[in-house]
């Protein structure tokens, strides 16, 4: 398989929002190129904002984003397509479409007016099926799938694109743990193979702690912690960013974090139970 080309991707003071309510206030962060990041951090806290940003959806209010030092905005439409591709927290899908129809969209960046699917488009959707063991389903529609089924087709779809750089917005959601740890592996393996950088919002920090080469934790718009797993996964790091009181333990001494959080504290004759005082 192609290698991709290494690309540089940059905020500086970036500021993101929305109407006149900012998310993201003022970021600076360089993506490693070639590796694999992951962003963690509480709901609301900006994580698919700043995705929105980096893939265009949204104009930054201050600041600067730059592909190989360049803004976002010197890029055409498909050009910027064939280097970053985006799986959107909660894709939709039109109706009717097929799962092969959906996949195919993916290689819309590499055709002309006048020139339909190639070779080329046809096999990278035949791959893209293959890798997430969706080919079985290419004639199917995709809104009568079972979640982690249509998830697997959006990813699909994304990897179809065969960016140099892919986001991807939890894109392990509706998945079983097996399909979880699968998926995840198949990312692995693209970025060891084709150089492709990744960045993920990630919800399950054991498997962010496993995946990634980077981790990023955010709150209320900001870079709270930032570095290696062993460094971001500090039962501090969780009380502060999550207010999630655990234990990190590495059961297997090779590095690989466990996350457990506390017992839950017994509710008191004369507690504040949420329950009981209903
Ligand atoms: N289209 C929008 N218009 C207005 N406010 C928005 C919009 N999208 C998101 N927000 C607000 O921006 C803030 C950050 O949202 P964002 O979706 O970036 O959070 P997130 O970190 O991805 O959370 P989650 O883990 O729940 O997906 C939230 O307060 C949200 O309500
Ligand atoms: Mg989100």
């Amino acid at each position: 398989m192609k290698k991709v080309t290494p690309r540089q991707l940059a905020m500086k003071n970036l500021a993101l929002g929305y109407g006149n309510q900012t998310i993201v206030p003022n970021l600076s962060l360089d993506i490693p190129t070639g590796e694999i990041t992951a962003i963690i951090g509480p709901n609301g806290c900006g994580k698919s904002t700043l995705l929105r940003g980096v893939s265009r959806l949204l104009k930054p209010t201050k600041g600067s984003i730059t592909l190989d030092g360049k803004p976002l905005t010197t890029y055409g439409g498909k050009e910027f397509a064939r280097i970053v591709g985006l799986l959107p927290q909660n894709p939709i899908a039109p109706d009717g479409v097929t799962v092969a129809d959906l996949v195919s969209r993916g290689r819309y960046p590499y055709q002309g007016l006048f020139r339909g699917n190639s070779a080329e488009d046809d096999a990278a959707v035949a791959w893209a099926l293959e890798a997430t063991n969706t080919m079985g389903l290419a004639e199917r529609q995709v809104t009568e799938l079972s979640g982690g089924q249509r998830q697997r087709v959006w990813i699909a779809m994304a990897l179809a694109q065969q960016t140099d750089i892919l986001l991807l917005d939890e894109p392990t959601t509706y998945l079983d743990l097996a399909h979880q740890v699968e998926l995840l592996d198949l990312l692995a393996e693209l970025n060891e193979v084709r150089g492709t950088t990744m960045v993920m919002v990630l919800h399950e920090l054991n498997l962010a702690a496993r995946a990634a080469h980077h981790l990023i934790a955010m709150k209320d718009g900001a870079i709270a912690a930032a570095g290696t797993a062993a460094n971001v996964m500090t039962e501090q790091n969780l009380e502060k960013i999550f207010g999630l009181r655990a234990s990190v333990t590495d059961p297997r001494a090779d590095g690989s974090t466990v996350i457990v959080p506390h017992a839950r504290r017994p509710v008191s004759s004369h507690g504040d139970s949420h329950v009981r005082n209903h």
